[in-house]
């Protein structure tokens, strides 16, 4: 079954058409002036049918009206906001996504009232609601030939947001419209198969970038050797499937200054190798490049709403498998830097791909400062859950930032410890390092071995999204197992800190 397609636009406040109309109550069960007027004579069924269903508009609750007398509408839902407050961009966001989630699955038209009881929503809140809508419609149907018996077939919608300015909603709807377009494809990428997506296909589907600007260099195996990047290499050649490196540039800000990097850990199955991993949730480890697809989502984000600013995206591509030819617990690799990597354990295979791409990227570009995307350790997800990636940084302010970001999008980091005592746990008997520190501090000891490749002076900070990036709990503004969590974080990092004026 194709993905059930969402046509959303923006329209002025007028008379409802057919379809699914929904409006916004607070918990007085107040409405909007436009919305008063819009609903006519079905205002007083509203407040029957909310004094019968026990509906108090308090937030995340709504009121579902079939056919309503008076109105065209099929239906009307009230969906309730709660007490009238101040509200910060993300609750419009929700707002969206949960509004979204109440139009059923077989409607092919709605129209939302984009109005609080206080008056119409400024363009940019009208636009947040939109965004939110957006997320929350994606769903991965590729693979589904068959419905279930009981099944309501999802139907392709027109969604309408009515505004008081139009063209105004629209402008400010086209920057967010990027940043979904981007969530999107980061999520496909996470929910397609390994069979289908491995590193030489994931590498031209990145090539779809250039239609927007972004340059896309393909770097083979050939080449990563003559760069020296062994440790990458090593994690690859157990693989049927040959390893790339991928590098986008998007140069939207002044000529010749130093861009921004974001780097991706794209291990497109993770077996472990030698080292293999048990049976139990292995299919998950399809999503190993959760932190590649997100890089691949910003660039595509970036690009697409033009952002003020130089832009680097590198993915390291490989698939870990056991075979003759894998690498072995024991092995040494000479990595791009000059340092030698014991491989004690095969399975902890990110971190190597991302020593040589984090050096690379470093030597060549000289960035602002550097930030990699990683589904690195099963520690994180024991330490943090699904709700927080882990962020690790050599640098406060960068940190700050991003927990910043992390604040105004709902993609939630917390700020985890580096310091030479964990750093220690992974000194080598054999080579200069280790690729495993133990049992304890798992995802530090993985942080502190980036850190080793990462040049001093270059601000630099590492996201753990192992839970995040892949199957988190539902939320209003995600229903998908690959989540995208990071497109919007840094496409916020960005935006408030690199471009002159932010957007
Ligand atoms: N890709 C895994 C980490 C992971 C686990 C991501 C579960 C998402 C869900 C990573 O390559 C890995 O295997 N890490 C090992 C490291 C260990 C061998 C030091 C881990 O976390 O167990
Ligand atoms: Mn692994
Ligand atoms: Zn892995």
């Amino acid at each position: 079954m194709a993905d059930t397609p969402l046509t959303l636009g923006f329209a002025s406040f007028l008379a409802p058409g057919r379809g699914v109309l929904l409006a916004l109550c607070d918990d007085k069960l107040r409405l909007g002036p436009q919305t008063r007027k819009a609903l006519g004579k079905a205002a007083d069924r509203f407040r029957r049918a909310a004094a019968a269903n026990d509906f108090t508009g308090k937030s995340g609750s709504a009121l579902d009206i079939v056919a309503p007398a008076g109105l065209k509408v099929a239906r009307l839902i009230v969906i309730g906001t709660g007490p009238a407050k101040d509200r910060a961009p993300l609750d419009f966001v929700k707002l969206g996504g949960g509004a979204m989630g109440r139009i059923p699955g077989g409607a092919t038209a709605a129209t939302l009232l984009a109005e609080l009881p206080g008056g119409a929503l400024t363009p940019e809140q009208a636009a947040d609601i939109a965004l939110g809508m957006r997320l929350r419609a994606y769903s991965f149907e590729r693979y589904k030939t068959k419905r279930k018996e009981d099944e309501e077939p999802k139907a392709a919608k027109t969604v309408t947001v009515a505004v008081a300015d139009p063209d105004a909603a629209r402008r400010a709807f086209a920057p967010r419209r990027a940043v979904a377009d981007g969530v999107d494809l980061a999520r496909d990428l996470v929910n397609e198969p390994a069979n289908v997506l491995y590193p030489v296909e994931f590498a031209r589907r990145t090539g779809a970038l250039k239609a927007l600007g972004v340059a896309v260099e393909v770097l083979d195996e050939k080449t990563m050797k003559k760069l020296g990047m062994n440790a990458l290499l090593g994690v690859g050649q157990g693989s049927r499937h040959d390893s790339r490196l991928v590098v986008m540039r998007w140069n939207g800000g002044k000529r010749g200054e130093p861009p921004v990097a974001f780097v991706g850990k794209g291990v497109c199955f993770d077996t472990g190798g030698i080292s293999i991993k048990p049976a139990a949730n292995m299919e998950d480890m399809k999503g190993d490049m959760a932190g590649a697809a997100c890089v691949v989502g910003l660039m595509h984000a970036l690009a697409a709403r033009k952002a003020r600013v130089n832009a680097v995206g590198a993915i390291g591509l490989v698939e870990n498998m056991p075979d003759g030819n894998a690498q072995r617990p024991g092995d040494i690799v000479k990595s791009m830097s000059g340092q030698t990597i014991e491989i004690i354990n095969t399975d902890a295979e990110g971190r190597l791909v991302l020593a040589d791409v984090l050096w690379y990227v470093a030597g060549r570009f000289k960035p602002k400062f550097m930030v990699n995307l990683a589904t690195l350790t099963g520690a994180i997800i024991v330490a943090l859950g699904h709700e927080h990636a882990g962020l690790f940084a050599n640098d406060d302010k960068l940190a700050d930032q991003l927990a910043k970001a992390a604040q105004a999008t709902g993609e939630k980091v917390w700020r985890m410890p580096l310091a030479p005592e964990y750093d220690k746990m992974i000194d080598s008997k054999f080579a200069d390092v280790k690729n495993t520190g133990g049992r304890w501090g798992g995802a530090i000891t993985a942080a502190q071995f980036l850190q080793r490749f990462v040049q001093k002076g270059v601000p630099w900070a590492h996201l753990d999204i192992a839970g995040t990036g892949m199957g988190p709990p539902a939320t209003d503004l995600n229903k998908s197992w690959g989540s995208g969590y990071g497109v919007r974080l840094l496409d916020r990092l960005v935006a408030d800190g690199y471009e002159d004026g932010g957007r």
